[in-house]
């Protein structure tokens, strides 16, 4: 059975782009990748995935939420929004209801792995995520691959980033002797960039020190998406950018994206496959962690 690459996008902060560059990602994923299909989870209770599409539908009707509380299968719940690409909605404030319901169930934060692990038909899963580090957060994490980490470039998103490393290397640390699988971080992306003002360049300059020194849970950090008011208005035209503005910079940044990610995920394959010991997850010690940015 053919399985998906799992990539979810997760920051503990809001606004810093995590919707856009889902559904960015997703689409240029598609145009790298004829052929291949794509499948957008919306983990999100805010259900921005639905309004980008335009998605007329009930979400009582299904969801996330619904695969997660009421055993829906989640090709059943699926919608058709592009040759290549589906969707998944999030169920809007049902997602409350699984939080409420499973706080205290034993493994809960493996439900998400459960419910898909039959899932054949896709190359890609790409999924939002809400920003919170919640239950549903933990399911991601346990459920995909390799997460990318959005940021927009100010300090409280990196404050955001570096809570969510904390957060993932504390789920590595709870599941090391466990057969749960915990995602890698595959790298931070800085959302929204202009390399004309100072303070961008310094916060991505920052990450890669942090990249440098292990601080950022073995993740690189990925060539930025230039702010670009044609994300906005390719959103309020319920247009993906490669159909509006497929000569966008923030269409070209995210192809980049696309294709640093895959290649990306190749060199990890290589190197699980090689020889070498490669550590999934590089746990600085704790006196080591993240200094306080420049920014
Ligand atoms: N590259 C960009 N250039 C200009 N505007 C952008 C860019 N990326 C995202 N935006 C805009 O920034 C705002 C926040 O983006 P988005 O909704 O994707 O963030 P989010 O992290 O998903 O937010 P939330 O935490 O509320 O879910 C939106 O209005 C979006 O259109
Ligand atoms: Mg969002």
């Amino acid at each position: 059975m053919k399985k998906p690459i799992v990539i979810a996008l997760i920051c503990h902060k809001g606004g810093v782009g995590k919707t856009s560059s889902t559904v960015g990602l997703a689409d240029a994923l598609a145009v790298n990748n004829p052929g291949k299909k794509v499948l957008i989870v919306d983990a999100d209770e805010q259900s921005n995935v639905k309004t980008i599409f335009a998605i007329k539908m009930n979400e009582a009707e299904g969801g996330l939420a619904s695969v997660l509380l009421d055993n829906a299968s989640p090709s059943n719940v699926k919608v058709n929004v592009r040759p290549q690409i589906d969707v998944i909605l999030s169920g809007g404030r049902r997602m409350r209801e699984f939080e409420r319901t499973h706080a205290n169930t034993p493994n809960a934060e493996q439900m998400m792995r459960l419910r898909f692990e039959n899932l054949s038909d896709y190359d890609f899963v790409v999924i939002d995520s809400p920003p919170a580090l919640s239950l549903i957060s933990s399911n991601i994490v346990t459920y995909a691959d390799y997460l990318v980490l959005p940021s927009s470039p100010d300090l409280l998103s990196v404050v955001g980033v570096k809570n969510t490393i904390y957060f993932i290397e504390s789920m590595h640390e709870v599941f090391k002797n466990t057969k749960t699988p915990v995602a890698q971080i595959l790298g931070i992306l800085t959302t929204m960039y202009d390399s004309r003002r100072n303070v961008d360049m310094s916060i991505v300059d920052d990450y890669e020190r942090m990249a440098g020194a292990n601080l950022t849970g073995g993740g690189r950090v990925f060539t930025p998406i230039r702010t670009d008011i044609k994300v906005k208005t390719a959103q309020i035209k319920r247009k993906l950018l490669s159909e509006a503005f497929p000569t966008s910079k923030a269409a070209e940044d995210y192809r980049t994206l696309a294709n640093e990610i895959v290649e990306q995920i190749k060199t990890r394959d290589e190197a699980k496959n090689s020889t070498k010991d490669v550590m999934p997850f590089n746990r600085p010690a704790a006196n080591e962690r993240a200094p306080e940015l420049n920014a």
